[in-house]
């Protein structure tokens, strides 16, 4: 165990920290020319080169006797095979089970988890396609072409990133909507805008308790029965939940609701029930391709020595500069507009999962978890924060990600955005000498005083850590395998950190405070108190409501 007592792989690393800070990644270039091929994973049309990064082979070595000696190769077979991995809600974790498209058994309580998972996947596929085919209508006989996913969280983020994502593939005819935040605009500006003949509404809730996502589905309820009356509601709302009883209570039928179960988590709940949006937008081959892509990433983290096994890479080397270089951020920039939504599903894969300060064995944790992740798409970000990234005094590894070929291959749009992304990670590797910057100047023609004068604020000090991932293209297969991809870099980094990353008790707490001041606004709050500054701001808001 590390932290108290710290184990060798961890105090091999402190010590090799001390002699690579004073590396530059441009001698580790020029030390060896096919560093960039050294240092790059591939599977199948996915490319991983994690070659600019501050490592090399005797940092690499000692980062996989990291993951041996803290038991990830156990932890990675105890999750596939349905342990009960997440020990403070006493669950399995089994998303990889929804993906699981060799069908072989998968037991939790001595219980093959497989029907149940195919039963609902065949009820997606049902439903998807009658949707689609104009066979499932609404109540008035319309086609349903308006599809309203409510949901917050897990049930939105994954969802809302995917079907962007796969915009593509629509079908024509279809339209979907997010409806997450719990502000009355987030309701308004889609009900302004679609018709409810032909809206269907999905309310995705795991728990099916969610204030926000019970009270916009309420809004959305009274918004189509005061047009249609309330025998509409079954042939317009559909639940996705692990909890029948509400659904039920909610008033709608159980008939129409798509299940899923406490073994999977709401951030990883997208690939079954909580995909039907999905599956509706793109079809249920399309929705069944990118459970095939999550499925060859399942496999390859389960089977692959850790020198090759993608997930486990990029875990290592994000461990090793929140642990060893004290970096507690990192920035994911997908160069593709399909994507643009990629970085807020992270940010709750990535922080919810490993935002956590004790471990498993009821400890506080003296070491750092889970980074601050935070992005945008390319080339939008490089005007925004990029500047940060090249020339602020904050190191900031980035995972830069880019498809070789673009589903709108105008002109020369794609080789721009490529050259991008490339010439982004070249730069921020290899930086900018003052000699060079001077050297740039003078041949602009520039006088000395001005060159000395400018050489500083005009060179960059390199070194500046980032992986690129290279996709074939952004289709559902590629797809899947990216997100799991993350899926299984967050687990290893929980598990060497000896972290639940399966549990959110953090947000939790957060849905039971709003509960406490809602009566101060609803009129009906009396004895509930709170510090002078939330008082102060209660009573201000409620002299101008008044
Ligand atoms: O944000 C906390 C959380 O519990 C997430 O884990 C979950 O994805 C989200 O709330 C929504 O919860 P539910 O699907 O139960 O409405």
């Amino acid at each position: 165990m590390f932290g108290r007592t710290k184990s060798k792989a961890w105090r091999k690393l402190e010590s090799l920290y001390k002699h690579s800070n004073d590396v530059h990644m441009r001698d580790l270039f020029a030390e060896d020319e096919a560093r960039g091929r050294h240092y790059t994973q591939q599977l199948e049309n996915m490319l991983v080169d994690y070659s600019k990064n501050r490592v090399d082979d005797k940092i690499m070595a000692a980062l996989f006797e990291l993951a041996r000696e803290r038991g990830v190769a156990e932890k990675i077979e105890a999750m596939f095979s349905g342990k009960k991995i997440n020990k403070t809600e006493n669950r399995a974790v089994l998303h990889i089970a929804l993906r699981n498209r060799s069908n072989k058994p998968i037991y939790v309580d001595g219980r093959d988890v497989m029907p149940q998972i195919n039963a609902t996947l065949e009820k997606i596929k049902d439903f998807s396609e009658s949707v689609r085919l104009g066979r499932f209508v609404g109540h008035t006989g319309k086609k349903l072409t308006n599809i309203v996913n409510i949901g917050i969280g897990g049930s939105d983020l994954g969802p809302y990133m995917v079907t962007e994502a796969l915009r593509h593939y629509w079908a024509k005819d279809i339209n979907c909507y997010f409806i997450s935040n719990i502000d009355g605009t987030s309701c308004a500006e889609v009900l302004n805008n679609i018709d409810p003949e032909t809206t269907l509404f999905i309310v995705a809730s795991k728990t099916f308790t969610t204030i926000e996502t019970l009270t916009n589905a309420r809004t959305c309820r009274k918004w189509l029965t005061d047009t249609l009356g309330e025998h509409a509601v079954a042939k317009h709302f559909v639940a996705l939940s692990t909890n029948k009883e509400e659904v039920e209570k909610f008033g709608i039928n159980p008939n129409n609701m798509f299940e899923f179960w406490d073994f999977v988590g709401g951030r990883y709940s997208m690939w079954s029930a909580i995909g039907l949006i999905i599956a509706i937008a793109v079809g249920y081959n399309n929705f069944e391709r990118m459970l095939e892509g999550a499925f060859a990433m399942d496999q390859h983290f389960a089977t692959a020595d850790f020198e090759h096994n993608i997930p486990v890479i990029l875990a290592l080397i994000g461990i090793w500069y929140n642990n060893f270089y004290n970096v507690h951020r990192y920035g994911v920039i997908p160069y593709d507009q399909y994507l643009q939504y990629l970085p807020a599903y992270l940010q709750q894969l990535d922080m919810e999962s490993n935002g956590k300060t004790v471990t498993l064995d009821n400890q506080f944790v003296d070491y750092a978890t889970g980074p601050v992740l935070f992005g945008g798409a390319g080339t939008n970000v490089q005007h925004s924060f990029f500047q940060l990234l090249h020339q602020g005094t904050e190191m900031v590894p980035v995972d830069f990600i880019i498809p070789a070929i673009s589903h709108n291959e105008i002109g020369n749009h794609h080789q721009i955005l490529l050259a991008n992304v490339l010439a982004q990670g070249e730069a921020l590797m290899s930086g900018k000498t003052e000699d060079e910057a001077a050297a740039e100047l003078e041949k602009a023609g520039k006088s000395k005083a001005e060159i000395a004068r400018l050489k500083k604020y005009k060179s960059f000090s390199g070194n500046r850590p980032s992986n690129t991932i290279i996709l074939r293209k952004v289709d559902p297969y590629s797809l899947g395998m990216l997100i799991a991809m993350y899926e299984h870099k967050v687990y290893v980094q929980g598990v060497i950190w000896n972290i639940n990353s399966f549990d959110q008790f953090g947000v939790e707490l957060g849905k039971k405070l709003a509960l406490n001041i809602l009566p101060e606004f609803e009129g009906d709050a009396f004895g509930v108190e709170h510090d002078s500054s939330t008082t102060n701001l209660i009573n201000y808001v409620k002299q101008i409501r008044k």
